[in-house]
């Protein structure tokens, strides 16, 4: 051996030795950073949302958002999960709360809003308060009427345990956990929740022909025509009893959503603390603005509206039918739409309602990749 192979050798030798001392570092399996890309699968006829380019959806990043989702170690006496009040027996909503009670036992002063098909949203909270489901995550984590937990100790506790630094490296390509990290990793998971599989969304495809909501005819009284009757209430223009819904729960339907994604005012009284809108923007205009919310699985949800006050959809029929309250002239959808009465006949409501309930999909509430992984 000359000194030139004897060099070689040691040289090999040191990497080898240097390769050992590395892959100790790490759980073996995991020592590539090769995050697996994934898409959801949606039904024909719906246009995917768009990720933020910033935070693409992994199996590994979806895969620890779950997990961080129902995990109470994110709350301040790792007590409460995400899911205590998003629950998915409830459509991800708290189980018939009207208010949901944080960790300090204090009373929040608004309905827990579902957790579905949020990837089209286009900001979230019943004010639009937050710009998207990364930041959303930072409001109940810290709030002290909800989980009243710091960040900075969130991401301790997870650096601390056993399994987080090496889910977050499949995540994220680092096991030093960021509160970043934390918030895209939920994000991701949430976005993955989505619900299209309600009696209507089978009976009437997004990508075929939906019933023509201008077709007058008669029609006969049977548990698909009732439904369809209820469609037409929701979306008919210029005949008698028009519940003008669609205006503002869905432009186009087949949209699929039944929101518009805006704020609007829909005649509730004021409960005397809750501006809406008006918190987020400061304009008098937007007192008593929400955000529409989707009406789909509303079989789930109660009670309704951003503060729970409404316990059963016959209240919220009566509601839009002779209850609304002009006091703030400024949405001209709520205007034109509830500025009558509606007088809708014992059978208009029945259909109605039975159109509304046709939009759940309980399929959401036993779906394996949603639930408690835990
Ligand atoms: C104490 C109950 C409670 C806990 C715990 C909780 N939430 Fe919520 N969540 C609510 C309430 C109430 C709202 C509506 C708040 C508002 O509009 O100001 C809400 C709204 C949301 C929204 C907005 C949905 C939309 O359509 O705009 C998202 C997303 C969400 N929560 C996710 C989470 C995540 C993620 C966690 C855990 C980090 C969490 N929540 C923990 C009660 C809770
Ligand atoms: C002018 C716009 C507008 C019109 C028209 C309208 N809504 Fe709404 N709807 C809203 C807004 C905004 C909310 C949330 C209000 C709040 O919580 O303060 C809402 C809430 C609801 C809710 C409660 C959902 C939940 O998860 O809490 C239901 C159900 C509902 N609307 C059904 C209907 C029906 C049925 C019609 C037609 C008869 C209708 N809406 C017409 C804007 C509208």
């Amino acid at each position: 051996m000359n000194k030139k192979q004897i060099l070689l050798l040691s040289l090999f030798g040191l990497s080898a030795m240097l390769l050992v001392i590395v892959s100790c570092r790490k759980d073996p399996k995991i020592l590539e950073y090769s995050p697996t890309p994934i898409s959801v699968q949606l039904p024909a006829g719906v246009n995917p949302f768009v990720s933020p380019s910033d935070n693409p959806l992994t199996a590994e990043g979806v895969k620890l958002g779950r997990m961080l989702f129902y995990d109470p170690i994110l709350s301040g006496n790792n007590g409460m999960s995400c899911a205590s009040c998003h629950s998915q027996k409830f459509g991800f909503t708290d189980q018939g709360h009207q208010f949901s009670m944080g960790i300090d036992s204090i009373f929040g002063d608004r309905n827990s809003m579902p957790i579905f098909n949020l990837g089209w949203e286009r900001a979230m909270f019943w004010d639009g308060g937050s710009p998207n489901l990364e930041t959303q995550v930072l409001g109940p984590l810290s709030s002290p009427l909800e989980m009243h937990e710091t960040m900075a100790n969130a991401v301790k506790e997870l650096q601390a345990d056993p399994k987080y630094p090496n889910l977050f490296f499949a995540a994220f390509g680092s096991d030093s956990i960021t509160s970043s990290m934390l918030m895209k990793a939920i994000a991701q998971f949430e976005r993955t929740v989505v619900s299209f599989n309600s009696y209507f969304d089978r009976t009437y495809p997004a990508d075929k022909q939906f019933p023509d909501p201008k077709s007058r005819g008669i029609i006969a009284l049977n548990p698909k025509n009732t439904i369809e009757r209820g469609y037409r209430i929701f979306s008919k223009e210029n005949l008698p009893n028009s519940g003008h819904c669609w205006h503002c729960h869905g432009a186009d339907p087949r949209t699929n959503f039944f929101t518009d994604f805006e704020y609007h005012f829909n005649g509730l009284s004021f409960n005397g603390l809750d501006s809406g809108r008006q918190r987020i923007t400061r304009l008098e205009r937007d007192k008593g603005f929400f955000k529409t919310p989707t009406l789909r699985n509303l079989a789930f949800t109660a009670p309704y509206m951003h503060d729970g006050r409404f316990k059963t959809l016959d209240e919220v029929i009566e509601h839009y039918d002779h209850g609304a309250m002009l006091w703030n002239t400024n949405d001209g959808l709520a205007n034109f739409d509830l500025a009558k009465p509606m007088n809708f006949s014992f059978q208009d409501k029945a259909d109605l309602k039975a159109f509304l309930l046709s939009l759940s999909d309980s399929s959401l509430l036993t779906n394996k990749t949603f639930s408690n992984p835990f």
